[in-house]
């Protein structure tokens, strides 16, 4: 956890306030394989790191609340009687909808203040929303001691992210950053929210993140279109989701819908069985296979369900012509943010060197490189 961004948000917090806050620690995600498969009630793999949402609260005695965006310094004036979404409000609709969803569930909360930033790379595809979101309900939930539960909190997440953002988002990127482990990715099964954990050990190998540093504006209306098109062909099928299907049953739909829904939906059933395979390779240490699910993993993404970019393509030809990588893929809703590579640890500096050359002579714009580190959910400092 980063120790300078701590002391500044309890300073900032104390500084304005004139009073010694609650201190939360939200991190951000990594997701290992099974993209776009949460809200098909499908399999995902993530695990929380240790880049996060610091957020600073306390108990208000004013009319108000008040919350500071430390990173941006801007301030949101908020009143708790009948709390509304603003147009374009980006991080003020994250706070809005969680007191909202909070006080749908009947529960009362006063007047607070509140404090937050962080070091979340922001369109990352790292879930620095989640990781607010988790945060504010949390250090709430803590202060008016609302007696929620993770898994209520992690649905007032969700919800306020669908309602108050428009994001229709599934349930991976809440469930990550409230549940994370330390040292330990989760297999995720998105319609029961059972999770198995299992240390991350990959031996001569290590992840690194490669930030194209690029969000394409279309990303959050495709993320949307996505999910639509899934839903359609499940209630096609008459199923509750797309969980449900198999191949078969797609295949009996041709005609029925598009040539590009029927290579959606494939991807997502094939998709979620990688994931149960990445699960069993990584628990037999077989990091090769795991590798070329990543691989297979990125190709499904790019050509089937389309939400692959220039930008991360490249990243993962390189990677994938590299004797460094052992497997990569982009992360993510896609459109744009990080790709994830498992690398052998003894050339990572020349590859590194060589690809960072590679992206800014192709497209003018520097990537950036992070090592992560497996951490544990949100939880009071
Ligand atoms: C975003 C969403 C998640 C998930 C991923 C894609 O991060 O918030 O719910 O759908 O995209 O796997």
């Amino acid at each position: 956890m980063n120790t300078d961004l701590i002391q500044n948000i309890k300073g900032k917090f104390q500084n304005n306030f004139k009073d010694i806050p609650l201190m939360v620690f939200s991190p951000g995600r990594i997701n290992l394989i099974g993209e776009h498969t949460d809200y098909n009630n499908g399999f995902v793999f993530p695990a929380a790191i240790d880049k996060g949402i610091v957020v600073a609260i306390n108990k208000s005695t004013e009319t108000g609340s008040k919350i500071i965006a430390s990173d941006l310094d801007e301030v949101l004036d908020l009143s708790l009687e009948h709390p509304k979404a603003i147009e374009n409000g980006r991080w003020k609709n994250y706070v809005i909808g969680v007191v909202a969803e909070i006080q749908k569930k009947g529960k009362n909360i006063n007047n607070f203040n509140m404090v937050f930033g962080g070091d979340i790379p922001r369109g990352a595809g790292l879930s620095s929303s989640a990781a607010l979101e988790n945060g504010i309900v949390f250090g709430l939930n803590e202060l008016f001691n609302l007696g929620l539960t993770k898994k209520e909190m992690i649905f007032i997440s969700q919800k306020a992210e669908h309602d108050y953002v428009g994001v229709k988002c599934g349930i991976m990127d809440q469930y990550a950053s409230m549940f994370g482990q330390k040292d330990a990715a989760l297999l995720l099964d998105c319609e029961n929210l059972n999770a198995k954990a299992i240390t991350i050990n990959l031996k001569d190998y290590e992840i690194l993140l490669i930030n194209s540093n690029v969000k394409h504006s279309l990303a959050e209306s495709a993320y949307n279109e996505r999910r639509l098109v899934c839903e359609k062909v499940a209630a096609i099928l008459n199923l509750k989701s797309l969980r449900a299907a198999t191949e078969k049953d797609l295949l009996s739909l041709k005609g029925q819908i598009t040539d590009s829904e029927y290579q959606k939906a494939i991807y997502v059933l094939q998709e979620n069985q990688r994931v149960l395979d990445s699960f069993d390779a990584l628990k037999e240490n077989n990091i090769e296979q795991f590798g070329k699910l990543l691989y297979r993993s990125h190709s499904g993404m790019q050509q089937q369900y389309k939400i692959s970019c220039d930008e991360l393509d490249f990243l993962v030809d390189i990677a994938k012509n590299s004797d460094t990588v052992i497997g990569a893929r982009m992360m993510g809703g896609g459109f744009g943010g990080c790709t994830i590579n498992i690398m052998h640890k003894a050339s990572i500096s020349k590859f590194v060197t060589n690809i960072k050359k590679a992206y800014k002579a192709n497209f003018g714009v520097e990537c950036s490189i992070y090592n992560v580190t497996i951490s544990e959910g949100t939880h009071l400092i």
